[in-house]
């Protein structure tokens, strides 16, 4: 490939939105290497869609330890797309990284304690070829940590300079006030919540959204597009190298299956409003304000010019949010 220049007009293609009460904006659309950028994958093709996605305005990357296959990998190919093309951008970027699942074998490579987090990220920072990470997620509950060693390692993190901002992820509206209130405790806030939400997937809006926005901790949606179900993808059968069809990937073939006639009849509403599904997909999550960004994947930059569309047309009106909830109900 050759040299990288980014494209000098980036700024003013999308929007940038305030993360709930701290200083730091993130775009409305938000970039994750979950899938498509692992050591199975094209190494060539992720650079180009993070050059793409840079290109067009999205400054947010997100990243964990564990995303590949193999686990670390997505990291580690970052790490050598950053080398080579975005160096000279880093402080343009917000770069993410989170620990929380199964990353190494023993006790000390998965869940919430503070040997596992403080470790997990100074792996991480090396196969990324960083510095420090704009923010550190813890990624999942923990049942069995006591909450305030988690929130105490987020902290240390912080004040070791590992991590600007740190934020949880997959949190419901109780854990996420508690652990707002042990952060605040310690001085350090919490920036924000990554949780699953989509048309397929509205446990959030029955108390955390307007928890979040109370505690002024911002929410990015993951997974906006339930993993490619909300596109046209899947319409007439599971193409070849969809994700569904990939051996490794999480999305399976019966998930298709069950929600056709649903993505469907959604695909209909999508073309009356003059948007592909994808689009409306995620214009449906940008329509309220409690949403600072939504995370979306792709496996191609066709995929990311589609969804970054999305941002020109974000108004639903009442009979047609009253359609879609008669759809998903
Ligand atoms: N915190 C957590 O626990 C957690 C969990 C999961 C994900 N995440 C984060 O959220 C990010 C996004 O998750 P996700 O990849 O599941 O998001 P998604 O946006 O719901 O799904 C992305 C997939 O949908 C398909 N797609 C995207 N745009 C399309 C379009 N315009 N037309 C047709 N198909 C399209 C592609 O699948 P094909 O490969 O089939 O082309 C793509 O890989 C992850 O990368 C990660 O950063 C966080």
């Amino acid at each position: 490939m050759t040299m990288y220049f980014a494209n000098k007009k980036r700024y003013g293609i999308i929007d940038y939105q305030r993360c709930g009460r701290s200083g730091l904006k993130l775009p409305f659309l938000s970039l994750g290497l979950w899938h498509n950028f692992g050591g199975v994958d094209v190494f060539e093709n992720g650079r180009e869609i993070l050059r793409y996605a840079f290109d067009n305005g999205i400054t947010h990357f997100d990243l964990a330890n564990n995303y590949g296959p193999p686990p670390g990998s997505a990291e580690e190919n970052f790490g050598k797309i950053f080398k080579k093309d975005f160096k000279p951008y880093r402080d343009e970027m917000i770069i993410s990284t989170k620990a929380g699942y199964g990353m190494w074998d023993g006790p000390y490579g998965d869940w919430g304690s503070k040997k596992y987090l403080v470790s997990s990220l100074d792996q991480s920072l090396k196969r990324m070829g960083l510095d420090y990470v704009d923010i550190f997620y813890h990624h999942r509950p923990d049942p069995d940590t006591p909450l305030e060693e988690t929130m105490a390692a987020l902290d240390l993190i912080v004040r070791q300079g590992k991590a600007l901002y740190v934020g949880i992820s997959n949190y419901n509206a109780d854990e996420t006030k508690e652990a707002v209130k042990i952060l605040n405790d310690m001085g350090t806030p919490c920036l924000i919540n990554q949780i699953r939400y989509s048309m397929f997937e509205r446990w959030s809006e029955e108390n955390l959204l307007d928890t979040a926005q109370e505690l002024g901790v911002g929410i990015i949606a993951f997974s906006p597009l339930a993993q490619g179900l909300l596109t046209d993808k899947y319409l007439d059968g599971i193409p070849e190298n969809s994700r569904a069809a990939k051996s490794w990937g999480f999305l399976q073939e019966d998930q298709v299956e069950n929600a056709i006639d649903k993505i469907r009849a959604l695909n209909e509403i999508a073309v009356t409003r003059g948007q592909s599904l994808a689009q409306m997909a995620i214009a449906w999550l940008l329509k309220d304000k409690k949403i600072t960004s939504v995370l979306v994947g792709a496996s191609s930059t066709n995929q990311l010019e589609d969804n970054l569309a999305s941002l020109d047309y974000l108004t639903f009106s009442s009979e047609e949010i009253n359609e879609i909830n008669d759809i998903l109900s």
